[in-house]
């Protein structure tokens, strides 16, 4: 018998699918929804190198209630739904942004309709450090007030928190967490899963790592000119395996009814803030060569700097952020020379 059955939505994609392989090392049963729309059926096959075992896979979209309901009816007496599917590139949202709320919000209510109905009392939910702007104070605790979004992806972070909040307040019986993730970056160390994200990397660590494969020309480095130390901006970078472990915490939490209130909320970072020519700087040292980059304007819409205080989680949950940042940069490299050596001809 299994710990539980817990249900992945956006299991092939970047931190699902290390959520799903920690999971099933923990002895979870993981059934994984995902419409493919930012993923490859081929994780799975990572997923299953990994752990041993496939999980259970529909690819299908949560928007659609019938389809979702219908998978409920024969996936029954699931405990737990990890809610990571969503879309999330920020400049993407900008310019379609009713994309970004018909999907973001319309899957995360159709999860909220059919849980009660079918059982399911536990949900995490991914949010993002996004929701505090340029903090006030740093580092940022979860009390910190909820900035304006600066962008319509980060608007569906904001308004999923409010609609998880509501609707637990209204008496339906369900159960939440909400984990605001600083900056995940890295891969599973045995290279067999990571981070793919489709065409030109918006993230400064995939465009570092591709950079230095030779799929793009250099990277830029935006601004350094802030009021930081060295002018760049700075970031809490975390190790996704470090992330995908707190989710498996926060099952257990609800499940063994550890939880303080029905919704709870934390910062999932490492505490330390590091700036963007550190970044460039460890990864030359961790891959041994130089990477060919070049300072220009800062980027429209990037917070100055930002980096988590982690003692809500470090104490409440039992969870500490255990690699460091040249462990997770190497994860990260090794990971893109590992798929470049399966996908020669990427570009
Ligand atoms: P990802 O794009 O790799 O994974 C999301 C998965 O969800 C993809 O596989 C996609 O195909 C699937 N999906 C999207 N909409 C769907 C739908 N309607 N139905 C079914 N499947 C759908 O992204 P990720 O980096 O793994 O992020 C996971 C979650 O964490 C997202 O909610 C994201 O907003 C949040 N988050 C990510 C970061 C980050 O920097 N990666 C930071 C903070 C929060
Ligand atoms: C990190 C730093 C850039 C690319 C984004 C979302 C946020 C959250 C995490 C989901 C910044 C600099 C980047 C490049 C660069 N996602 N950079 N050159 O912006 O902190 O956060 O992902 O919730 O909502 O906004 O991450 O990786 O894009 O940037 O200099 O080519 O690297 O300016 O300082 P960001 P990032």
């Amino acid at each position: 018998m299994g710990k539980g059955r817990v249900l992945v939505t956006g299991g092939t994609g970047y931190i699902g699918s290390h959520t799903a392989v920690e999971l099933m090392a923990q002895g979870y049963e993981v059934l994984v929804v995902d419409n493919l729309s930012n993923s490859f059926l081929e994780t799975l096959d990572g997923i299953e190198q990994i752990a041993g075992k496939r999980p259970v896979f529909e690819a299908f979209d949560l928007c659609d209630r019938e389809r979702f309901e219908a998978f409920l009816k024969v996936h029954t007496n699931i405990n737990a739904i990890i809610h990571f599917a969503a879309y999330k590139a920020v400049g993407e949202s900008v310019a379609q942004p009713l994309k970004y709320y018909r999907n973001n919000l319309v899957s995360l209510m159709n999860i909220l309709e059919l849980m009660p109905l079918h059982g399911v009392k536990h949900l995490v939910f991914s949010s993002s450090c996004t929701v505090y702007g340029q903090p006030d104070v740093l580092p940022v605790d979860e009390q910190a007030p909820i900035k304006p979004a600066t962008s319509p992806y980060g608007n569906t972070k904001q308004i999923c928190e409010e609609i998880i909040r509501d609707t637990l307040a209204s008496g339906s019986g369900l159960n939440a967490i909400s984990l605001r993730y600083f900056n995940p970056i890295g891969a599973h160390p045995s290279a067999l899963i990571g981070e793919l994200p489709i065409g030109v990397p918006a993230n400064l660590v995939p465009f570092i790592t591709q950079t230095a494969i030779g799929l793009r020309a250099q990277l830029s480095v935006f601004g350094n000119d802030y009021n930081t130390p060295d002018g760049s901006n700075i970031r809490d970078y975390i190790h996704v395996v470090d992330l995908a472990k707190a989710h498996v915490v926060a099952v257990r939490r609800m499940m063994e009814s550890k939880t303080k209130s029905n919704l709870e909320v934390f910062n999932l970072g490492t505490g330390r803030g590091v700036s963007v020519l550190e970044m460039v700087r460890t990864f030359e040292k961790v891959a041994g060569m130089k990477l060919n980059y070049k300072i220009v304007g800062r980027r429209p819409g990037d917070a100055e700097q930002v980096w988590a205080d982690t003692r809500f989680a470090n104490e409440e949950l039992g969870w500490t952020a255990q690699s460091t940042l040249e462990e997770t940069l190497a994860s990260a490299w090794a990971w893109e020379q590992y798929y470049t050596s399966k996908h020669p001809d990427r570009h």
